[in-house]
């Protein structure tokens, strides 16, 4: 019950004690992040049946968790960002005041840890340490968010040697809401039919009830390194954002980094990873971050970026050794799995698998524990992992890591890239005249909704920045303020960051892919350091500059000139449909929208009427 004594803070104890006075845990275990802690809990679940421990013959120390059928993903829904005035959360985001969530909260919270251990799980987003770090305390009821959280983030005792005596945190509090009575029998995946994934701004709170998947229960994660950072961001001065970061090294060893935001499940994991293909040798990416990036600006105008998490928490389906080499390596062992299938010889499986193997398991346990055979799927399209399944894994497993990882001082970024899953209209790589251009273009991205959000698949939803989901205060807000992080930059005379926007997704009358994408993205990341070297003319469209088709290396890739135009023309007709749906975003986010961003609209729209 009582806190180590190696822990001084007494206003972080004073917080636990009343956390547990109002959750009523059975005990309260402090978590020391040593190896011994992560197997000892790793048992633990495997005993509650949370766990399967996998074949370590196959898949050594690593473990696959089914979670409940209705416990599958981020909750939008029920996600709520509480300021203290409704225009302050904006239009995209579910409000309501904070008094009035305190009181909705509280009766849920008093009691909702009875009969099960209250996890201290203390973590550092960012290098332990560093300046640019921020220190979270997660209580949590759930063992499967601990050992998560050890692998997410830096998580310890270490941590309290930061915080020493008064040292800031941020307070996490998460319950699966699933109480137990004296006696009363877990289930394996315990959860709530109700939900609430809470922020506070003002007092940089969350409070989450009811669910143990991924974002809505590791905390440190989309609800504290997004929807909080970008509240102290706007404050501070600086950019919390939903990229990756990599580093790209040319043959002439000259080092290049990379920020990039897609909506989740839009390719991410995959483009931090990538491995150059045929006709790039010498070139080389190095993954720094594969999800979130904490941009702060220096005083010579540079942008440094941080990752501040220190694993991967990523989708499996899809994921194989030709759509990501390195992430199946990075696989191989030490993973937690959660919502894929269990192979015969205890291993895992997931759709894209059978594109390494040329083949379809004769049968699989599914994520829901059902039979799965091939058969079977054909008849009902029953999947055999869920298509948000995930891996949890340390960054340190991954082949291609940045030497620069986890270096406090973060990397220099060079360019951002924006990008959505669009079938039509949006061209392969466009790049932005200008900072504003660039704001523009993020700011009015949209993307095909995947199976990371709720609702239906397939329909085009506008996600500023690839941030909708996770931003912590009014959009338009955000928008300003990354109009004047420019603006900063510029009066230190600073060369600013490219800004491009792509798009992998172009389909052709046969309704496939017609960009190959995964490593063949390289080739477009080459004309954006190109772009950057001065070497590359390009030519200016309605709303950019886009490359001319010799300006591709396209050495060991048979992609015609008639392709390059499928996936690069930019229909008129398209584009003037498109811009109404940007005035209706522009419409809706009208509070404190920047003229700025108005003005480049009609700019663009003048183009396409000339
Ligand atoms: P979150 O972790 O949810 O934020 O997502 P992420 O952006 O990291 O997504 P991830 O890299 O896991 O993307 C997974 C999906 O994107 C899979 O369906 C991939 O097959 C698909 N994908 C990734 N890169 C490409 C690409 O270049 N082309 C095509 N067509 N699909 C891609
Ligand atoms: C995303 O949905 O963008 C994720 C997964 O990265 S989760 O952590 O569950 O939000
Ligand atoms: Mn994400």
């Amino acid at each position: 019950m009582n806190p180590p004594a190696y822990v001084k803070h007494a206003r972080l104890k004073a917080w636990v004690e009343d956390m547990v006075a109002l959750c009523k845990p059975d005990q309260v275990y402090w978590c020391d992040g040593s190896e011994e802690e992560y197997q000892r809990l790793c048992q633990q679940l495997v005993d509650a049946g949370t766990f399967k421990k996998l074949n370590p013959a196959k898949r050594p120390n690593s473990f696959l968790a089914c979670s409940d059928p209705s416990d599958v993903a981020r909750v939008e829904d029920r996600t709520y960002i509480c300021s203290e005035k409704k225009e302050d959360a904006g239009p995209t985001n579910n409000w309501m005041d904070p008094g009035e969530m305190r009181s909705t909260l509280q009766p849920l919270f008093d009691g909702c840890m009875t009969g099960r251990t209250m996890y201290v799980v203390p973590f550092s987003m960012g290098p332990l340490g560093s300046p640019i770090a921020h220190i979270g305390i997660e209580l949590s009821d759930s063992a499967y968010v601990a050992v998560n959280q050890r692998i997410m983030t830096r998580m310890g005792r270490a941590v309290f040697d930061v915080l020493g005596e008064d040292g800031d945190f941020v307070p996490c509090v998460h319950t699966v809401g699933a109480p137990l009575t004296a006696g009363q029998k877990d289930v394996a995946w315990p959860c709530n039919s109700t939900k609430y994934i809470v922020h506070y701004p003002r007092t940089r709170e969350i409070w989450s009830y009811g669910s143990g998947y991924g974002g809505n229960a590791l905390l440190g994660k989309k609800c504290f390194a997004l929807r909080i950072a970008s509240n102290m961001g706007r404050d501070q001065g600086w950019l919390a954002e939903h990229m990756l970061i990599l580093g790209l090294t040319s043959p002439q060893g000259k080092k290049f980094h990379v920020a990039a935001a897609f909506p989740s499940a839009c390719g991410k994991t995959n483009f931090s990873m990538l491995v150059p293909p045929a006709g790039f040798d010498g070139w080389k990416v190095t993954t720094i971050g594969d999800d979130i990036a904490w941009i702060k600006p220096s005083s010579n105008g540079d942008l440094r970026a941080i990752n501040p998490e220190a694993g991967y928490f990523g989708v499996a389906p899809g994921t194989n050794f030709h759509t990501n080499p390195n992430c199946m390596a990075s696989l191989d062992k030490n993973v937690i799995f959660t919502n894929v299938a269990l192979t015969d010889d205890g291993d895992v499986w997931w759709e894209g698998m059978e594109k390494d193997t040329g083949h379809l398991p004769d049968h699989l346990i599914d994520w829901q524990g059902k039979d799965w055979t091939p058969a079977i799927a054909k008849e009902t399209g029953a999947k055999a992992a869920h298509p948000n399944a995930r891996f949890t894994v340390a960054a340190t497993n991954n082949p291609a890591l940045d030497s620069a990882w986890d270096d406090a001082a973060g990397v220099k970024i060079d360019a951002f890239i924006f990008g959505g899953r669009r079938s039509t209209t949006v061209p392969l790589v466009t790049q932005a005249r200008n900072w504003t251009e660039g704001v523009y273009m993020a700011a009015t991205m949209g993307s095909e909704t995947t199976a990371a959000a709720a609702g239906q698949q397939g329909v085009v939803r506008r996600d500023p920045f690839a941030m909708l989901p996770f931003m912590g205060y009014n959009m338009s807000d955000y928008f300003q303020h990354w109009l004047n992080m420019g603006d900063t930059l510029k009066s230190t005379g600073a060369r600013l960051p490219a800004i491009f926007c792509v798009n992998w997704f172009r389909k052709g009358d046969d309704g496939k892919f017609v960009w190959p994408g995964y490593g063949e993205n390289m080739r477009v990341l080459k004309w954006m350091i190109d772009r950057i070297e001065g070497q590359a003319k390009g030519r200016e469209n309605v709303f950019g500059i886009s490359p001319n088709y010799e300006e591709i290396t396209w050495t060991g890739l048979d992609f015609t000139p008639q392709q390059f135009q499928t996936v690069t023309h930019i229909d008129k007709a398209a584009w003037v449909e498109e811009l109404k749906l940007h005035e209706v975003l522009f419409t809706q986010l009208a509070y404190h929208l920047p003229a700025e961003l108005t003005a480049t609209k009609t700019a663009i729209a003048l183009r396409l009427d000339a």
